[in-house]
């Protein structure tokens, strides 16, 4: 097992390599298709959802909220999960800011995380950021992208203080199975570890089932969700970090004091008028992944010399094999030659192999028929 980047000196961040690429392209290529977030909805469409939702919008006033977050959208995101109470909801700026609000409350400098890789980036840069080291634990695509538990005995030491685990996972769209998921459960609860669930893809499981969050789970888990995934409206950077816990929250609240202190308050309303109807917005994600999953199997079909996957299971990404060059440098071709942007894998700390791709937008067919025709004359 590596660790992640052990030359990293604690206390320095390592840029976030997807979202420096995301932040040079996202905005001005002419076919997006490795982003993460499924089509969004425009700010009346989702006003129209509830009568009384435009007047309060209007009437609102734009001076601090609840550093908790608001009491109506705390009840809205506790009625998601099981046996959760509003007081088990620390809302936060986006899912980003619970990642570092928990890791700066949890570690020191020399202590030990485990991470199920691969993964978006925060999960292993904050925590290497705060002195701790990192090993991963690695997902397997010939075994479905599940990781095998067996091997996190020989990873644990006795500095280990957490267990990171996102699944639905980016960007394999990977789901742990439900006995996988119960090991984890267990390894933690017998290593006394937090477990730190990002399920910011949780309700997108194309098939099956949802696993339950880690907060309902285990009394050391910290669950993780966002407005951004499955709910598509990503820029009112809304998420929260869920937890039976209420001291490791009042923790992770002393850390937010230094960073958002508080959500925005328009944001607040909007994100609970969402989590109201949240099957409006979960249910049409839901449709677009699943076609976009046919797309693609489809053009694997066609094109069996160039690319591969393993299907995924859950989530609104998918990770392609490039079979008959590094991933990095075929993107980039296919960028330079076609203006399709795919994500490659070294962006996710992964072998130059795969590219992630992006199934949560209508946009998607089209830009899979440059890729066709782009492979078709290859
Ligand atoms: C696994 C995962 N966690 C957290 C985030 C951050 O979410 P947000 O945009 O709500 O800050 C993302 C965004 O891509 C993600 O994929």
């Amino acid at each position: 097992m590596h660790r992640v980047n052990p030359a990293t000196p604690p206390f320095l961040m390592r840029p976030f390599a997807l979202e420096r690429y995301l932040s040079k392209h996202e905005f001005s290529v002419r076919h997006l298709a490795c982003a993460s977030d499924p089509d969004t909805m425009r700010l009346d469409e989702v006003l129209a959802l509830d009568p009384t939702a435009r007047d309060r919008l209007l009437g609102m006033s734009l001076g601090y909220t609840e550093t908790k977050g608001a009491p109506a959208l705390r009840a809205a995101i506790a009625r998601r999960y099981c046996g959760i109470e509003p007081d088990d909801v620390l809302v936060h700026v986006g899912a980003e800011e619970p990642i570092f609000t928990f890791f700066r409350s949890t570690l020191q400098p020399g202590d030990h995380v485990i991470v199920l890789t691969p993964t978006y980036q925060s999960l292993t840069s904050v925590a290497e950021a705060l002195g701790a080291t990192v090993s991963r634990w690695d997902a397997r695509e010939a075994d479905g992208w599940q990781p095998d538990p067996a091997e996190l005995e020989a990873l644990v030491t006795p500095k280990t203080k957490v267990l990171a685990i996102n699944t639905p996972q980016n960007p394999t769209g990977g789901l742990l199975s439900a006995d996988r998921f119960e090991a984890v459960c267990d390894f933690a609860a017998k290593h006394g570890l937090w477990l730190l669930g990002d399920e910011v893809y949780r309700g997108l499981e194309h098939g099956g089932p949802a696993l339950p969050s880690v907060a309902e789970a285990s009394a050391r888990g910290v669950g993780l969700g966002a407005m951004a995934k499955v709910y598509g409206l990503a820029g009112l950077r809304i998420g929260w970090a869920v937890s039976r816990d209420r001291s490791r929250l009042s923790q992770m609240e002393a850390v937010k004091d230094f960073l958002s202190i508080c959500a925005p308050g328009p944001s607040e309303l909007l994100a609970t008028v969402a989590l109201e109807h949240a099957d409006v917005f979960r249910l049409r994600a839901l449709a677009t992944v699943r076609s976009n999953v046919s797309l693609i199997e489809g053009l694997l079909e066609q094109f069996p010399r160039h690319l591969s996957w393993s299907r995924p299971l859950a989530g609104t990404t998918g990770f392609l094999r490039v079979l008959e060059e590094p991933a990095s440098a075929w993107s980039q071709r296919l960028l330079d030659e076609t203006g399709v942007l795919l994500a490659p894998s070294l962006l996710f700390d992964w072998p130059d192999t795969h590219v992630r791709v992006g199934l949560g937008r209508a946009s998607l067919g089209a830009a899979m028929g440059v890729l066709s025709t782009w492979l078709e004359r290859q």
